[in-house]
C-alpha cells in the first residue's frame, strides 16, 4: 500500500469530467488502487475521496463515514450514476482538496444512486443525512465540479482571492511526506 498525493484546487484533472470505468480492464489493478485510496482517506482523516483527486481519471470514488469516531460506513463506488432526488438541506463542508477551508453547500436531502461496487457488481444506494451529502459531494467530483462550485455567486466572489492566496500554498503540499509522526496523530 502506498499514500498518494492528493490534488488540490486549481489543479486541471479536478476541473474535468471523469472516464467511465471498464470493470474487466481495472479488476487486476483495482485492490492495489483501492487500498492506496483508502490508506490515504485515511490519513489526512477524510470522509470521501475521488479518484480524479489522486491524479486518475476514473468515474471511481471511496466513502467513509464515521459515527461517534468509529467508522460506520465504507463504500466503493464505480461509474455512479444519481437516479433520484429529493429535498434540500444546507450543511458544512470540507474537501480534501481543500485543506482546512469549509463552507455551507445546499445539497439534495435525499438521493438514490446507482453504482458497481469494488466486485463489479451492481448497487443500489438509497442514502439521507451526511452519507447523502458525500456521494453527491463525490459524484460532484467525478464530473469535474467541486464544492465551491456549489456555493451562491456573492459567496462564490468573496472566495476567489482567498482561494488564489491558498492555491499556491496547497500546490506545495503532498501527502506523501507526510512524517509518521503527523500520521499517528491523524
Ligand atoms: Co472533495
Amino acid at each position: 500500500m502506498a499514500i498518494r498525493r492528493i490534488c488540490k484546487y486549481g489543479e486541471k484533472i479536478l476541473e474535468k469530467k471523469t472516464k467511465k470505468v471498464n470493470f474487466d480492464e481495472v479488476k487486476k489493478d483495482l485492490p492495489a488502487l483501492l487500498a492506496d485510496m483508502y490508506e490515504t482517506m485515511d490519513l489526512v482523516a477524510g470522509a470521501g475521496l475521488s479518484a480524479n483527486q489522486v491524479g486518475l481519471d476514473m468515474r471511481l470514488a471511496i466513502i467513509l463515514i464515521h459515527r461517534d469516531g468509529e467508522p460506520s460506513l465504507k463504500i466503493t463506488i464505480i461509474n455512479p450514476e444519481l437516479v433520484e432526488r429529493s429535498g434540500t438541506l444546507s450543511a458544512e463542508e470540507g474537501c480534501l482538496s481543500f485543506p482546512g477551508l469549509f463552507a455551507k453547500v445546499r445539497r439534495s436531502a435525499k438521493v438514490k444512486v446507482r453504482a458497481l461496487n469494488e466486485k463489479g457488481l451492481p448497487i443500489e444506494i438509497n442514502a439521507e443525512g451526511i452519507f447523502a451529502r458525500a456521494l453527491q459531494h463525490e459524484m460532484d467530483h467525478l464530473d469535474g465540479v467541486v464544492f465551491t462550485d456549489r456555493l451562491p455567486l456573492l459567496s462564490r466572489l468573496k472566495l476567489k482571492p482567498v482561494l488564489m492566496r491558498l492555491k499556491r500554498r496547497w500546490k506545495k503540499m503532498d501527502e506523501t511526506k507526510l512524517s509518521p509522526k503527523r500520521r499517528a496523530l491523524s
